[in-house]
C-alpha cells in the first residue's frame, strides 16, 4: 500500500492509474477507522480496481466549540487496517496542503444542508462539501462511497456532485451497528461504560419504529428518560429532507443526542 501526503503526488498517481485503464473508488474518512469504515472499503473494493482511502480530520467542518482537538486519531492503526483490506493508497494530506492560510473559496449546498445537523452545527456542511470537493479533485475517483450513518451528509454530497457535474458516482452504503445496536462511530470511544449503555436507547427506539407508530415526542422522551440530551428528532422525506407527504417513498427518522459530552447521530429509513 502506498501512503501519499501531497495533493500533487495523489493527482499524478490517479492520472497514471486512469491512463492504465484502472478505475478508482474513494473512501473519504477522518481516520480512527472502525468496522463501519471497513464496510465502506469493502464496498469500494467491489466497485473499482483501486481503492483510495483518505484520512484527514477536516477542521472546517467543526464549529468553534466542537471536538476538533480531541477528535480521536491513530494513524498507525489506520494504516494497518487499510493494508489488511487491500487499499491501494492511503491519502493523508497535511492541513496546510489542504487549506492555504489565505484560503477563501467554499462549496455551499443550500437546500439539503439546512435542516437537522445544518441547524445545530452551522457551517458544518459547508466544511464537508468543500473538503469533499477538494478530495475529489485530488483523488480523481470514478466512484466514492459514503455511509448511511451520516444520512444527511450523503444526500448533501450527492446533490453537490449532481449540481457541480463531478464525474463521480456516489454510493451510499448501509449503516453498520455494534452487536448491541449502537451505530458505529469514531466518537463512541468517548462514551463511558454507563453513557454507552444508556445511549443504546437511541438504536433500540429507532429499530422498534414502524410507519404506524411514528411520534417524535415519544422518541424524545425515551431518550431524555435514559439521560440523553436531545439535539433533534425529526421525521422527514428521506430524499428531500422536507416534511413527509403523500408521495414520500421513504421516511427518514433522524436523531442527534448527547450522552455526556458526546454527540451521537443515528437514523432509520422506513417505507410509508
Ligand atoms: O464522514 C466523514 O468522515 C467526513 O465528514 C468526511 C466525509 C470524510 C469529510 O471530512
Amino acid at each position: 500500500m502506498k501512503i501519499i501526503h501531497t495533493i500533487s503526488e495523489m493527482q499524478i498517481f490517479a492520472q497514471n492509474s486512469h491512463r492504465s485503464g484502472l478505475t478508482i473508488a474513494a473512501v473519504p474518512t477522518m481516520g480512527f477507522l472502525h468496522s463501519g469504515h471497513i464496510s465502506l472499503i469493502e464496498r469500494a473494493n467491489s466497485e473499482a480496481d483501486l481503492t483510495i482511502v483518505s484520512v484527514f480530520v477536516n477542521s472546517t467542518q467543526f464549529g468553534p466549540n466542537e471536538d476538533l482537538d480531541r477528535y480521536p486519531r491513530d494513524f498507525k492503526r489506520d494504516c494497518e487496517i487499510c493494508e489488511q483490506h487491500n487499499v491501494a493508497v492511503l491519502f493523508a494530506p497535511e492541513n496546510t496542503a489542504m487549506y492555504s492560510s489565505d484560503h477563501s473559496t467554499w462549496v455551499t449546498e443550500e437546500d439539503l444542508s439546512r435542516p437537522l445537523c445544518g441547524n445545530s452545527r452551522p457551517g458544518h456542511f459547508r466544511g464537508v462539501t468543500t473538503v469533499v470537493a477538494k478530495l475529489f479533485n485530488a483523488i480523481l475517483p470514478d466512484v466514492a462511497v459514503f455511509g448511511q450513518k451520516d444520512a444527511q451528509q450523503a444526500l448533501v454530497i450527492r446533490r453537490m456532485v449532481r449540481d457541480l457535474n463531478f464525474p463521480v458516482r456516489i454510493i451510499i452504503a448501509p449503516l453498520i451497528r455494534e452487536d448491541d445496536g449502537l451505530a458505529m462511530s469514531s466518537r463512541n470511544r468517548f462514551l463511558s461504560a454507563d453513557e454507552r449503555s444508556r445511549a443504546l436507547v437511541i438504536s433500540q427506539t429507532l429499530l422498534s419504529l414502524t410507519p404506524e407508530n411514528l411520534d417524535t415526542e415519544v422518541i424524545k422522551s425515551k431518550i431524555s428518560s435514559a439521560g440523553g440530551t436531545v439535539d433533534y428528532v425529526e421525521i422527514l422525506d428521506a430524499e428531500t429532507l422536507r416534511p413527509v407527504h403523500l408521495e414520500t417513498v421513504e421516511i427518514l427518522v433522524a436523531v442527534a443526542a448527547f450522552f455526556g459530552k458526546t454527540r451521537l447521530i443515528d437514523n432509520v429509513i422506513l417505507k410509508p
